[in-house]
């Protein structure tokens, strides 16, 4: 069994960047600016927008944080967004999710700019991922692409079962596996709620990708001996004995699916670090091609 050490990747992806920022300025581009829309004060949310923005500075960006609270109306959310859309200093914004009920997240995905939306869920950029053409890539998918990439994980020609059909992480994870491209060129089954033999299609998986948000759901008997499997779960369980009051946990019971595995990404520091680093590679993208 290998760890998929997102921290270690990211780390190392993070400095890559950095280099990339510093060549950038000096050939006369600006730095490159992030914008966060954070709505309300959901724990997880503050935790994740606040780790967007540290990792933009420590990769030479400028970053921006818009915090609106929960109680801001659809409308007002969408007139920060087309100020954000006109704001000539920004190469990119995202809007963190989940958004309160009474936010039409869809609507909210589709006032975003496409050449600013370096989250990659207008339906612009999702259609252009389909067609294996250049545009900013769901971060969570790019994340872990970029991961099978630097541990050479084979993948063409493999079975990939993804758990959960997720407009963020399942759905676009599908659509990357399926391309034709490394990685890629998998065989790909998309499972979701109304499937029926998951555990038999599971146990078919070369890479199996579980992104459904149940803690400790995948146990061995899910697992192919010599499987890859990647955790996207990342639940905040209660836990008095840790400082913060709660612990992480993946949607893979690791202790018993690791020794069946021949990859597999620890939660946390697998999937998480590396959806940042995605973030940063489409804001730098964004500034680039602005010059
Ligand atoms: N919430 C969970 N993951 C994400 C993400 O990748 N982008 C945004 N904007 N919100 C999220």
């Amino acid at each position: 069994m290998k760890l998929l050490d997102g921290r270690a990747t990211s780390a190392s992806i993070k400095e890559e960047i950095a280099q990339e920022v510093e060549a950038f300025i000096a050939k006369g581009g600006r730095k490159p600016h992030l914008a966060a829309i954070l709505v309300g004060e959901n724990g997880a949310s503050v935790t994740y927008v606040n780790a967007k923005v540290k990792a933009c500075e420590k990769v030479g960006f400028e970053s921006t944080l818009v915090q609106l609270p929960d109680t801001i109306s659809e409308e007002a959310l969408l007139a920060e967004i087309e100020k954000l859309n006109n704001d000539a200093t920004l190469d990119g914004f995202i809007v963190q999710l989940p958004l309160p009920e009474h936010i039409d997240e869809s609507k909210v995905t589709m006032a975003i700019s496409p050449e600013k939306d370096v989250d990659g869920f207008h339906p612009e950029n999702i259609g252009l991922m389909a067609l294996n053409l250049p545009t900013f890539l769901p971060a969570t998918p790019y994340g872990i692409v970029q991961m099978l990439e630097r541990y050479e994980v084979e993948t063409s020609g493999k079975h990939c079962v993804v758990v959960g059909r997720s407009h963020i992480v399942g759905s676009p994870m599908s659509i990357l596996m399926g391309r034709n491209a490394y990685p890629g060129n998998c065989t790909v089954t998309l499972t979701h709620s109304r499937t029926t033999n998951l555990m038999e299609l599971c146990r078919t998986a070369d890479i199996l990708v579980v992104a459904l948000g149940k803690p400790e759901f995948v146990t061995a008997d899910y697992v192919k001996e010599g499987a890859v499997v990647v955790d996207v779960g990342i639940t905040r369980v209660k836990d008095d004995s840790k400082k913060s009051g709660f612990r992480l946990l993946g949607d893979v019971k690791f202790d018993e699916v690791a020794p069946k595995s021949s990859f597999i990404t620890p939660v946390p520091g697998g999937v998480g670090p590396m959806t940042i680093v995605s973030l940063l590679r489409n804001t730098l993208q964004a500034a680039k091609s602005r010059e």
